[in-house]
């Protein structure tokens, strides 16, 4: 089982970035977190990260028949993106969303999410923890249980 894992913008600057919403855990962090987690349970895994949508959106396509499952954090581009909700669609790969704090909670512009209309399901306001349930998720999902 091959996954790959998107970041969107500012995501890079996670620990320095808004703390108290954020957390203290860097980006490196956050990607040893993914592939300890993938390599504890047997799955291949490409972490990417862009500050750039049409970046995100070729890497998107670039999945398609290589990759069995995305689990993304579109960061701000969760809320204003039709083009990666587009790309997502387009690949057709299970998808599930990520986001480190709980949008819910959050302002009114961010409660839309485009990307999250592609997703098999959303982890919100866990922390990094969510790319762990998300991982696992995915896992069971695409094995079929
Ligand atoms: C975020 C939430 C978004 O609203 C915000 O723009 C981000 C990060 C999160 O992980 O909580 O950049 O996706």
């Amino acid at each position: 089982m091959k996954l790959l894992v998107i970041n969107g913008p500012n995501l890079n600057l996670l620990g320095v970035r808004e703390p108290e919403l954020y957390g203290k855990q860097d980006y490196a962090a956050l990607v040893r977190l993914v592939e300890e987690t993938c390599a504890a349970e047997g799955i291949q895994v490409e972490v990417y990260q862009s500050n750039h949508e049409g970046d995100l959106v070729d890497r998107i396509q670039a999945a398609y028949g290589v990759v069995d499952g995305i689990v993304i954090n579109p960061a701000a581009y969760t809320h204003t993106s039709v083009a990666i909700l587009d790309a997502l669609k387009a690949v057709a790969i299970p998808a599930v969303e990520v986001h480190i704090s709980d949008v819910s909670k959050r302002e009114d512009f961010r409660q839309v999410s485009y990307a999250g209309m592609a997703c098999v399901k959303t982890y919100m306001g866990l922390g990094l923890e969510g790319y762990r349930q998300a991982i696992l998720y995915l896992k069971d999902h695409l094995s079929g249980r």
